[in-house]
Formats: structure tokens, C-alpha cells, sequence
């Protein structure tokens, strides 16, 4: 693994060991152990949308494991008045060791690694998540055991970046998904030839989905760049939000998870956030693990290379 651009771009052994890395790796912070692989390295973090955890969680997790982080907003480097990725990919890809990128599409990510030729971290696209995957994939393990034989159900809009990500690793897993969403925000487009026979199911009945659920996930209706059309989106999704009537279907120890920022009484209800608190906040720290395991695992690939 040279970058993380995407789920679609791993193998299921790699997901495997990247999240039997984070529980490691978050077994060894408690106990007080250091390992510093990134000792002397920097590394830049460029961000074109607002963040909380992966800025921080990325910060944190560079510095814990030796190295220097760099945060560039994109509005405060030349990349905002229009010089190109490729540009400052070559650029940065002769001074720092790596790069953590926000930005809208996944292009640029791609276009990053390629021209900077240093392990380039896809930190939210408008494509895909795959930072909060991983971290989600770890909760699962820890709080279920295995994703083996479970049923993930995936509410609200499915052709976001959290819907695509959910749906290859349901692929490269194995697991049952199914995203439950209004035709306007169901899964659409290449990607579903791409999945081919993936476990994947779409359906616009939300009652029906949360039956023998064992995850009841849910994220934003209204993602970054969409605030135009915040209040369409609001009036149509608003039989996907995950509530106490949802929850009762689901199966006794399921867990329900929000990657976060949640919007109360909109895709989830306050109530259920807040009985779900522990879950859904142990989730979020998993977001450190989980991108600590990222950088030790592509830092080891770029030595090797
Ligand atoms: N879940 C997530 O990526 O959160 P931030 O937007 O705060 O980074
Ligand atoms: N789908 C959301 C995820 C936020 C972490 C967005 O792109 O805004």
C-alpha cells in the first residue's frame, strides 16, 4: 500500500491488517508505548473543507508517532488562487515525507500521489472517506466482535462519500450492507458496475431495513458543498432518520454509529445520540487508531521502496 485514495483501492488483507495495526496501536498508547516511525519526517495536511476529527486526530497521530505535522488551508497556500494540484504536488513532494488531503474531488487525490510521489492520505473526498471507514471497521471489531455474518444498514444519503466507502468495504469484506435512501439520494452511477456482486443492497424502505440490523449508521444530509440544496434535502430524507421506532427493529446489541458532526433531530434523533453516546464517541477516537496504522503502514511501504 503506497497511498490510501480509497477503500475501493485496498485489498481485504490490507484492511484486515490495518485494523489489527489500530487496535494494536491504540492497546500500546494506553499502556504508555511509544514506537516513532515518522521521527524526523513532516508531514503536510491539505484542507479545502471545514474538519474537527481528522484534523486533530491526524495532528496528534503525526506528532505520537515522531513526526511533524503541517497544516496548509487551502485558502492560505497558492493552490486557492488557482495553481494546480500537480503544481504544488511537486512542490511539496520535494520537502515533506507525506501528505493528508481534504478536498472535493478525488481527482485530486489521485493527481497528488501521482505528481508528488510521496504516500498521499485521502482524508475525505467528495468520492470517499476512507479514514472514517477504517475507524468505523475498528468500533465494529471491538464493539461486535467481526464484521462477519453482520448486517450494516446505512441511512440517509447513499451517494455520499460515507455510502461509497460503506459500499466497498461491504465488497472487499463481505458483509451485508444496505443503504436505505430516497431514489434522489440512492447509490448511483459507475460505481455500480464497479461493485459487480458486492453484498450490497439499495432500498427506499427504512422500517424494513433496520430488521435484524447490527449497525444502524447514519451521517449528514447535507454534506460539505450541498448546503445549497440543505433544505430539499432535509424534506426528503426525513423518513431515513434513525430514531427509538428504527432502533427497536434492529437486533438486540446493535450498535448505532454517526461519523460525525451530527445534526440533532435530523438524521438522528438527540435522544438516540445521547443513549448512544459512548458508541458513537469511542468511534470517533478510533479515528486516531485507525489513521496512526495508515501512516506507520505507508511510511513502512516508502521505506521499503
Ligand atoms: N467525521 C469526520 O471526518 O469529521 P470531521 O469533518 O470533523 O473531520
Ligand atoms: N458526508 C459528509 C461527511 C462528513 C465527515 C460530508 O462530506 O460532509
Amino acid at each position: 500500500m503506497n497511498h490510501l485514495l480509497g477503500i475501493e483501492d485496498l485489498s481485504k488483507t490490507e484492511i484486515e491488517e490495518l485494523i489489527d495495526l489500530a487496535i494494536a496501536l491504540k492497546a500500546e498508547r494506553a499502556s504508555g508505548h511509544v514506537q516513532q516511525p515518522l521521527a524526523g519526517q513532516t508531514w503536510g495536511m491539505i484542507f479545502t473543507k471545514s474538519s474537527t476529527r481528522t484534523r486533530v486526530s491526524f495532528e496528534v497521530g503525526i506528532h505520537e508517532l515522531g513526526g511533524r505535522p503541517m497544516f496548509l488551508n487551502a485558502n492560505d497556500i497558492q493552490l486557492g488562487r488557482g495553481e494546480p494540484i500537480k503544481d504544488t504536488a511537486r512542490v511539496l513532494g520535494r520537502m515533506v515525507h507525506g501528505c493528508v488531503i481534504r478536498t472535493f474531488d478525488q481527482q485530486d487525490v489521485v493527481d497528488f500521489a501521482d505528481y508528488g510521489q510521496i504516500p498521499t492520505i485521502n482524508a475525505l473526498t467528495d468520492e470517499e472517506h476512507p479514514c472514517q471507514i477504517l475507524a468505523d471497521l475498528q468500533t465494529i471489531r471491538e464493539k461486535l466482535g467481526t464484521w462477519e455474518g453482520k448486517k450494516v444498514v446505512f441511512y440517509g444519503d447513499g451517494d455520499c462519500n460515507m455510502g461509497r466507502s460503506w459500499a466497498w468495504a461491504a465488497k472487499r469484506l463481505g458483509f451485508e450492507l444496505v443503504i436505505a435512501a430516497p431514489d434522489e439520494f440512492q447509490l448511483k452511477g459507475d460505481i455500480l458496475d464497479r461493485l459487480g456482486d458486492a453484498p450490497v443492497t439499495l432500498t427506499d424502505d427504512p422500517v424494513a431495513a433496520a430488521t435484524g440490523a447490527d449497525v444502524l449508521y447514519t451521517d449528514t444530509w447535507v454534506s460539505m458543498g450541498k448546503e445549497a440544496e440543505a433544505e430539499g434535502r432535509l424534506k426528503i430524507l426525513a423518513p431515513f432518520q434513525i430514531n427509538h421506532d428504527l432502533v427497536a427493529l434492529a437486533n438486540d446489541g446493535a450498535i448505532v454509529q454517526h461519523c460525525l458532526p451530527a445534526y440533532r433531530d435530523k438524521e438522528l434523533t438527540e435522544a438516540v445520540l445521547e443513549e448512544r453516546a459512548t458508541e458513537i464517541f469511542d468511534q470517533a477516537e478510533n479515528r486516531l487508531h485507525a489513521q496512526k496504522a495508515v501512516l506507520v503502514k505507508l511510511a513502512e511501504a516508502h521505506r521499503a521502496a
